[in-house]
């Protein structure tokens, strides 16, 4: 059987490298090229096409962007040129070939909640905007799929891209954290997204017969509310002596912020081969392992 050649971008960020790392253990057969910017900046559209050309890639999981919400917000030109410009780009490239595109639950405006493929988004921030004009461009192609997600957990290259990082950060500083107890998420570990990511790819890659769907939420299997998350996530850090308060999102002073975009996952949970996790057990899991590594003696 040929060997599949997958491109993933925004590789040396959160979700793409942990694909790249995870590729051996879930897709061993694809060859899976990181795609960083010091070799191909996505922005520039001759680049882009002599790259492609060169890798000819059978699918690309397009994961490269500006995720910063507050950054998008201040430099809405910048927002449209790496989110809307530069997948529009990658998608017409690809068109020929197979494309994944990571976008967000903050597509939704947060009023209900457990947010369906099928529901209409409307954004409430720059961000949001343009992952939505992104998506358009997406599926604009036959052949490309849009994958929506949630706050990932874990641990990037760079130490400040995920969520919990940042969190991390504050507490170090001394900083206490107001955490809203009404703003409600559908948090998933970053491993969790990758794996699910290449039972996806390669099932697409398969070229499956029919018409198929080409929008699916990827996310954790529990509705938790900013303040249940942070306290999953203080747990895990006990040396930063981390320092949370509640807080109400009727109180915050910033721009529109959606209240509720827990995601429904019941689509892509039928095409998985494991159950998308909850979050309060992950993370349960995650520390009775830990204190059983570290109650094993040395050269036991
Ligand atoms: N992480 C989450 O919690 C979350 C939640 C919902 C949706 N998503 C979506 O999932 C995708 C991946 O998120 P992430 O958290 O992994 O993002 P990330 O950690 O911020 O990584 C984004 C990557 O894109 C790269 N990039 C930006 N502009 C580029 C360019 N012109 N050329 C080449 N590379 C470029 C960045 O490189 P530099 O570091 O050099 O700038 C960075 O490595 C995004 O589309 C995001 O919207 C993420």
């Amino acid at each position: 059987m040929e060997r599949h050649t997958v491109w993933i971008t925004g590789a040396g960020g959160l979700i793409g490298s942990q694909l790249v790392q995870s590729a051996s253990r879930w897709a061993p057969a694809v060859r899976v090229l990181p795609i960083l910017r010091d070799r191909c900046d996505l922005t520039d559209r001759h680049a882009v096409e002599r790259c492609f050309a060169e890798d000819s890639p059978d699918l690309v999981i397009h994961c490269a962007g500006l995720t910063r919400s507050p950054l998008c917000q201040s430099d809405p030109a910048l927002a449209r040129r790496l989110n809307v410009e530069m997948t529009g780009c990658l998608a017409e490239v690809a068109a020929a070939r197979r494309l994944i595109f990571l976008s967000t639950d903050l597509v939704f405006d947060g009023r209900r909640g457990m947010y369906r493929e099928t529901d209409p988004p409307n954004p409430l921030n720059v961000y949001a905007e343009t992952k939505v004009e992104a998506e358009e461009r997406v599926l604009a192609h036959p052949r490309h799929v849009v994958v929506r997600t949630s706050l990932n957990f874990g641990e990037s290259p760079t130490g400040d891209r995920a969520f919990n990082e940042e969190m991390a950060k504050a507490w170090r500083a001394g900083k206490t954290l107001s955490c809203f107890t009404d703003e409600y998420r559908s948090v998933i570990p970053v491993e969790s997204t990758a794996r699910a990511l290449w039972v996806l790819a390669r099932w697409w890659l398969d070229e499956p017969a029919g018409d198929h769907h080409r929008i699916f939420h990827l996310a954790g299997a529990e509705r938790l509310s900013r303040w249940q998350i942070a306290q999953w996530v203080a747990a895990q850090y006990p040396e930063c002596r981390p320092k949370l308060e509640p807080g109400s999102l009727r109180d915050y002073q910033g721009g529109p912020r959606p209240a509720d975009t827990s995601l429904d996952i019941a689509r892509i949970q039928k095409l998985l081969d494991f159950s998308l996790p909850r979050f309060s057990e992950w993370v349960r899991d995650r520390l009775a392992q830990r204190s059983k590594d570290t109650s094993v003696a040395p050269g036991a």
